[in-house]
This record gives C-alpha cells, structure tokens and sequence, in this order.
C-alpha cells in the first residue's frame, strides 16, 4: 500500500510515520506540510533515507501514486484535501479533527459517487472506541450522563471529536437531557455546566502534561459509573491507523468513527 502523509511534519504525522515505515506492507511515497518541504521523509522521521519527500504541492503528491492518504494537519487544510483526494480517486483518512458539520455533510454526498473512499476516524485510539461502545451499551440503565475530556494545550478545537461521538452514540441508546440547564438551575460563571452535546453535557480541560483523556461519568440513585481512558503517548493511535487502512476495503465512500471496524457484542 503506497500511503502519503499530509502534516507529516506535526506531532502526530511523524509519530505514525515513524511507526509505518516499520511495516513491510505499506510504503510512504510522499509527505504534505507547509513545513520541512523537500526533506528527506526518512531523515525527518529518524530513520535511514528513504528517497521520498516532503511536498506543499497536491500535484507532487499526486506524481508519486499514493493509494491512500493519512491527514494529520489542521481542518481548513483537510478539508480542501479531502475535496482533492475524492477528485484524483485517492482514498483518504483524516485524523485531523475540528472540522465543521457543514463541511462534513458536503463531504459525505461528494464521497457518494466517488471512486475513492472517506473515513473520518476522529479518534483512532482503539480503547477509546472501546468506551464509546460500552458506554452506549451501559446508558440505557442510568438517569445522567456527562463527559469530561481533557487534552494538552496546544489542541485548537473543543469539545474534542472524541466526544462528540460519544455523545452522539450514547443519544442513539438513550437521550438524557432536551435543555443545557434545567429550569431550576443558574450559573453564577458562565460556562459552568460545559456545554451540550446530544442530551449530554460536555467539560474541557486543556493542560499541559495532558495528551488526550476521557471520562464518561453515568449516575442513577445511589450510585455513579465511571468509564476512563488515557491515551499517554501518540503511538497509542498507530494501532488504529493500521486498523483503518487494513479495514477499508470493508468500507462504503464515506465512514465517519473507527467504531465502525470494531465488532463488540452486546
Ligand atoms: N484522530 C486522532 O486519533 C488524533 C489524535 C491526535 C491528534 N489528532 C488531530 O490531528 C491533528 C494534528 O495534530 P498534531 O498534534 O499533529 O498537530 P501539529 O500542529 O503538531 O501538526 C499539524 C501539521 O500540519 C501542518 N500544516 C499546517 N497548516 C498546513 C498547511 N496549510 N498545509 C500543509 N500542512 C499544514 C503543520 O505544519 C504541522 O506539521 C489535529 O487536528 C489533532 O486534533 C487526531
């Protein structure tokens, strides 16, 4: 599989590029950034030279044939390759999160009649999905719900796109709440409830020392659940980078979460 990283450059472009050069399967043809143009893809990533470089051009990219696209960059940017991948018949999967709603929709009825494939997999952690399975699972049984999410400092978008699925999965299960606040409740700081997504209130936390964390929090009389999950270094998304590309010829033109390709019964 000839595979082209887009934000090849950025944190995690280069820790799953790191990692894909290991696979005897898979072949990095080409990287895109607006940064480290003209590098050496294997001297950027450690390695030995690997005579395949580092292009800001779509149409560089392009005269090194990759099958698939990984996009690790920023949403103004993955959604113009999106747009771009879909036209020169390149599958794609994005990783880069904080793409808009609107954009997501275009993107979906363009995927419909392409010859390539989508996959939007905003969180590729695959005990993240693990979560995001059972908590729709364990939902139905509970009164309340609420998220809190917590990343380093330097991620742009918020609520992060992990949460946002899991709010949206545990709606399909059980809706939770028709109103951020109740009738009876005020808040003396705004923000304080955190905001609401899918019947389910949402909390942000931006910290440095943090790399991406989630708790989902259920309560019912007497009692609270907790699902928790850490991500403590950026290798643990490769798993599901692989899973991704391994997994999409069982996939329709446009995939939106990697919970897609994780089969749990319940
Ligand atoms: N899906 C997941 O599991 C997952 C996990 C971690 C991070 N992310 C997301 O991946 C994205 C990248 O995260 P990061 O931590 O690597 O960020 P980063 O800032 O380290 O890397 C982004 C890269 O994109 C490049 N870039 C910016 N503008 C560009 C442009 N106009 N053209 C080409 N390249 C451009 C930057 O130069 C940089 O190298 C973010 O959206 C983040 O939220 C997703």
């Amino acid at each position: 599989m000839k595979v082209a990283i887009f934000g090849i450059c950025g944190k995690m472009g280069q820790a799953i590029g790191r990692e894909l050069l290991k696979e005897q399967d898979m072949e990095i043809v080409a990287g895109f950034d607006i940064k480290g143009v003209g590098q050496d893809i294997g001297s950027l990533l450690g390695s030995e030279k690997t005579k395949t470089l580092v292009y800001d051009q779509y149409d560089a990219v392009c005269k090194q044939s990759p099958e698939v696209i990984i996009d690790f960059s920023i949403a103004d940017i993955a959604v113009k390759t999106i747009h771009w991948a879909i036209e020169n018949s390149i599958h794609i999967i994005v990783g880069t999160t904080g793409i808009d709603q609107n954009d997501l929709e275009q993107i979906r009825i363009k995927a419909e009649s392409a010859q390539s494939k989508v996959f939007i997999v905003p969180n590729f952690s695959i005990g993240a999905m693990m979560m995001i399975k059972v908590a729709s699972l364990i939902a139905p049984y509970f009164d309340g719900c609420e998220i809190i999410e917590m990343h380093h400092d330097q991620k742009k978008d918020a609520p992060s796109g992990t949460a946002m699925l899991t709010a949206e999965q545990i709606e399909k299960s059980k809706k939770f709440g028709q109103a951020r606040l109740k009738g009876f409740e005020s808040e003396s700081a705004e923000g304080s409830r955190g905001s609401f997504l899918n019947g389910v209130h949402v909390h942000s936390i931006r910290l440095p020392g943090l790399l991406a964390h989630q708790k989902v929090l259920f309560g019912t009389k007497g009692q609270t659940l907790t699902l928790s999950h850490d991500s403590i270094d950026r290798t643990s998304f490769y798993p599901g980078v692989v899973l991704a590309i391994r997994g999409l010829k069982k996939l329709g033109h446009y995939t939106y979460g990697l919970d897609k390709l994780i089969e749990i019964e319940g």
